[in-house]
């Protein structure tokens, strides 16, 4: 089972975009997925068609300990979720020791997946340390519009913390350079930057800029399912192709 945290501490560099593509390719490659969002604004649960206000319960009960992930998994056509809502917040407040390890705790007994995808939240909080605590692998998505490496370093000493605290067995397995376009010269300086200071991490598929990625989620669709012969589509499945190789 590859437990797979898709993890920035920026917002907006395509971290949901990723996790639910990611998860969609797989299940057509014919892989069992597990996606866990643990962001409090619940994007990939909205992304997925699901809608937060109205499940029950989310990654915040099982966390807390007042129900089994097992009971609320939501099973979208074999595709397997367990959904965040806004309760997720709350997490910070609850009033128990080492918080990190919450998530790893109550998944203790979680098997039967090829590929356990989570979502984190743009920042490097308690719920960001769960996933990184429960993970074995992070991949990092990277806008390559901006030149980005002053935030990342504030994820990699996190992650050194983590390393040396928390998990010792994760590691980076990937950068995904997200929204490129070909006619920006700055995409390519980042790409440069990024292969030099860190060798190797870059996935060969870049991830273009593409209106239908953006417009999935508002109709609750995965890209495959929205517009399948798109870019977005294309670029997500060549880039899960690699992941699927790339199992270090
Ligand atoms: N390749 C892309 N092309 C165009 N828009 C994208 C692309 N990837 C993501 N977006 C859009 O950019 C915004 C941020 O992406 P998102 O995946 O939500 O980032 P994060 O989860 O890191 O905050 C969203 O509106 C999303 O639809
Ligand atoms: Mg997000």
């Amino acid at each position: 089972m590859r437990i797979i945290a898709i993890s920035n501490n920026k917002g907006g560099v395509g971290k949901t975009t990723s996790t639910v593509n990611i998860a969609a390719a797989l299940q057509i490659l014919g892989y069992k997925v597990l996606v866990i969002d643990i962001d409090h604004q619940a994007q990939a649960t909205y992304h997925f068609g699901i809608d937060p206000n109205k499940v029950k319960y989310s990654v915040y009960d099982v966390m807390s300990g007042e129900v089994n992930y097992r009971e609320i998994i939501v099973d979208r056509e074999g595709l397997y979720i367990l959904p965040a809502n806004t309760m997720l917040r709350n997490i910070e407040f609850l009033p128990v020791p080492a918080k990190e390890f919450l998530l790893r705790d109550a998944l203790e007994e979680l098997n039967g997946y090829d590929y356990v995808l989570i979502d984190c939240p743009p920042s490097l909080g308690v719920l960001t340390l769960n996933a990184l605590t429960f993970s074995k692998e992070i991949i990092i998505p990277l806008q390559v519009q901006f030149l980005p490496f002053h935030g990342m370093y504030n994820l990699f000493e996190a992650l050194d913390m983590v390393k040396k605290r928390l998990n010792r067995a994760i590691r980076v397995s990937g950068i995904i350079g997200t929204m490129f376009s070909a006619k920006r010269e700055i995409n390519k300086e980042v790409l440069e930057e990024t292969e030099k200071r860190l060798p190797g991490k870059l996935y060969q598929t870049l991830i273009r800029e593409n209106t239908a990625l953006q417009e999935a989620p508002s109709w609750g669709k995965t890209i495959f399912e929205y517009k399948p012969d798109s870019t977005g589509a294309k670029d997500y499945m060549n880039l899960t192709k690699e992941i699927v190789m790339r199992d270090i």
